[in-house]
């Protein structure tokens, strides 16, 4: 969750670790700091809140310095404040820490006991103490560090400085992700290669358990036996130049801009728009040949996962299961040979799906990853990958990573379904054809960025809001639901349509929208009963349909978004697009942070 980065440079590097920590603000912006060494010392400079503050504070008390650390914290132990806020040091070290100490309170209390005096209410603080009582032995860095190490519980990626060593830095990597970059005389750590972007494309990740000692002229990685180990050095493609706003007032809205050329960039990959048939990269298995499917995976991915479900039983005919990572892992299930996990991540870093992939790794399936960041955990520990091309997704609600997310299954689906035998050359060839279409539609489906803009004003308004859809819809209508409340901060509920009348519909009064997402498919005609049924107790429908749907119910709503006809097949992908304006102009209605919504942050690399 928690952004880091470090520098050993040539010159001051101050302004170069404020310039990676806006990179990383979206990992986390509770608070942020920065640590350099100074004269045989430790200088700090932390401001509580997001890092304009931090700016502010370093406008106001300038720091020098060739070697340092940086943090944008997503706070899990302590308040956040300026106390709690990374770096924590004593006199001898600095420490920046993303994950979390788990046997911290153990840790304080042996400190507390032999006389430190610690500061904050953290649990990273204990490593700093750690290090320097080990310093204070007689131990060199390297060793003090090591023999901390071996003490700390958890899950941590940690950056390291040492007073008076301006050419050393100590990385350690334990489940949190980590990443070192090489430069011409100067070394960089960070947790993803976003963060390095325009400092360098040399890029080693460390493995788990890895600890690493930097300096100008290199780095010596050690693995978790303490046996020095050579790590691949990447060329990473990842551009600084591609994370700006753009001239949009907000990343969220630039990334919902971008889907008809992200789809488009990832179909690329898998359709051969001569032929109309979808190939897919060599796996070292054949997928088609799985006994059972297992989708898992957290949040918004989660919901592209159960979108596949419905394609994939309906026309791979391929039994899938589908799974919360955070519950999949710990249910302890046992899953028969011959299965294929799927895990679907836009970071490839969340702590939960990271965990399943592993258990699934254990428990003998195959294992696929449907990543937008290819160099993360959890491509690299996957059998096969199938890349999201959606380029870097800044906004901390998931839009372009979903729509591509959706893009790759909707390709895997077609690929396993004809090698089966399920889907015909015919079939396929008109399914692709529906595929190949959709980022000229979604630019249409951009067209009605007023109209869900003025349907917006009306929602701020609202204090509940519930989302309707059956079928791959009902995936559409959670995924709505979430979006909204995370930057809105409106409680929001997605719904099967046919449950209402199980419970829900008691909660139907006109102060509730109720947005339907209804294209007409086979299962319109049942949706519709259930929109009369909310419109006969006086609820506000807003309708998402095409022009079919809209003749046939759109008058009785109380608005209507009319979208382009297609292919029920790909109208998931279509329908995502709306409700993710609809949520973007509620919260700017509403005046909330959009690209940085309170409490949460991009990347979950904790539990
Ligand atoms: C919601 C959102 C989150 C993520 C979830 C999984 O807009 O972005 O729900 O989808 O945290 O993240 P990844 O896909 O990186 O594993």
């Amino acid at each position: 969750m928690c952004g880091i980065i470090g520098i050993i440079g040539k010159d001051a590097v101050a302004e170069k670790l404020l310039a990676a920590l806006r990179r990383l603000e979206y990992r986390g912006y509770d608070s942020a700091g920065i640590a350099t060494l100074v004269d045989g010392g430790i200088e700090r400079r932390r401001a509580e809140g997001k890092l304009d503050n931090l700016e502010k504070r370093l406008a106001r008390e300038p720091i020098a310095g060739r070697t340092g650390i940086g943090h944008t914290r997503w706070a899990t132990h302590g308040v956040p404040n300026e106390k709690n806020a990374h770096p924590h040091a004593t006199d001898r070290v600095a420490v920046v820490h993303n994950g979390i100490i788990e046997n911290f309170q153990d840790l304080s209390e042996e400190l507390v006991a032999a006389g430190r005096r610690l500061a904050s209410d953290t649990d990273t603080e204990v490593v700093a103490h750690l290090i320097t009582r080990y310093l204070e032995e007689g131990d060199e860095p390297a060793r003090a560090t090591k023999r901390a190490l071996a003490r700390l519980e958890g899950a941590f990626a940690l950056g390291i400085v040492f007073a008076g060593r301006d050419d050393l830095m100590i990385a350690a990597r334990r489940g949190s992700p980590l990443a070192i970059g090489i430069g011409a005389g100067e070394m960089y750590l960070g947790s993803d290669a976003l963060a390095l972007a325009p400092l360098t494309n040399k890029i080693l990740y460390l493995e788990d358990g890895d600890w690493a000692v930097m300096t100008s002229k290199g780095v010596t990685v050690y693995d978790a036996e303490g046996r020095e180990i050579r790590r691949k050095v990447r060329k990473t493609a990842v551009s600084g130049a591609a994370v700006g706003k753009g001239g949009y007032r907000h990343f969220m809205l630039k990334e919902i801009y971008e889907q008809p050329q992200v789809i488009g960039d990832t179909l690329h990959s898998f359709v051969n728009p001569a032929t109309r048939a979808v190939t897919l990269p060599e796996f070292p298995f054949d997928p088609a040949k799985a006994t059972r499917i297992t989708l898992i995976a957290c949040g918004t991915s989660f919901y592209a996962c159960l979108v596949a479900k419905y394609w994939l039983e309906r026309l791979a005919r391929v039994p899938v299961e589908v799974d919360i990572a955070s519950e999949f892992r710990y249910r302890g299930a046992d899953m028969p040979e011959g299965g294929l996990a799927v895990f679907i991540s836009q970071s490839g870093e969340t702590a939960d799906t990271l965990a399943a992939l592993r258990y699934a790794n254990k428990q003998r399936q195959h294992t696929l990853s449907i990543v937008n960041v290819p160099e993360s955990t959890i491509a690299r520990e996957s059998e096969a990958v199938l890349p999201t091309n959606a380029g870097p997704e800044v906004g901390v609600a998931s839009t372009k990573a979903f729509t591509t997310q959706l893009t790759v299954l909707a390709c895997l689906t077609l690929a396993i379904g004809r090698a089966r035998g399920a889907i015909t050359p015919d079939a396929e060839a008109r399914l692709v054809g529906a595929l190949t279409e959709v980022p000229a539609r979604a630019a249409e489906v951009l067209n009605h960025d007023e109209r869900l803009r003025e349907i917006a004003e009306e929602v701020a308004k609202a204090r509940d809001v519930l989302y309707l859809g059956r079928g791959t819809s009902y995936a559409i209508a959670m995924e709505g639901a979430l979006k909204l409340k995370e930057i809105s901060y409106i409680h929001a509920e997605g719904y099967a349509a046919g449950e209402m009348k199980h419970g829900p519909i008691a909660l139907i009064d006109e102060g509730v929208p109720v947005i339907v997402i209804a294209p007409s498919d086979e299962l319109f005609a049942k949706t519709a009963s259930n929109i009369a049924e909310v419109m006969a107790r006086g609820g506000r429908v807003i309708f998402l349909s095409d022009a079919k749907g809209v003749q046939r119910l759109g008058w009785q709503a109380a608005a209507t978004v009319q979208l382009p006809e297609v292919d029920p097949f790909v109208a998931p992908i279509l329908y995502a697009i709306p409700v993710q304006l609809l949520a973007y102009h509620t919260a700017v209605i509403k005046g909330t942070d959009v690209d940085r919504p309170r409490n949460l942050a991009k990347s979950v690399t904790v539990e």
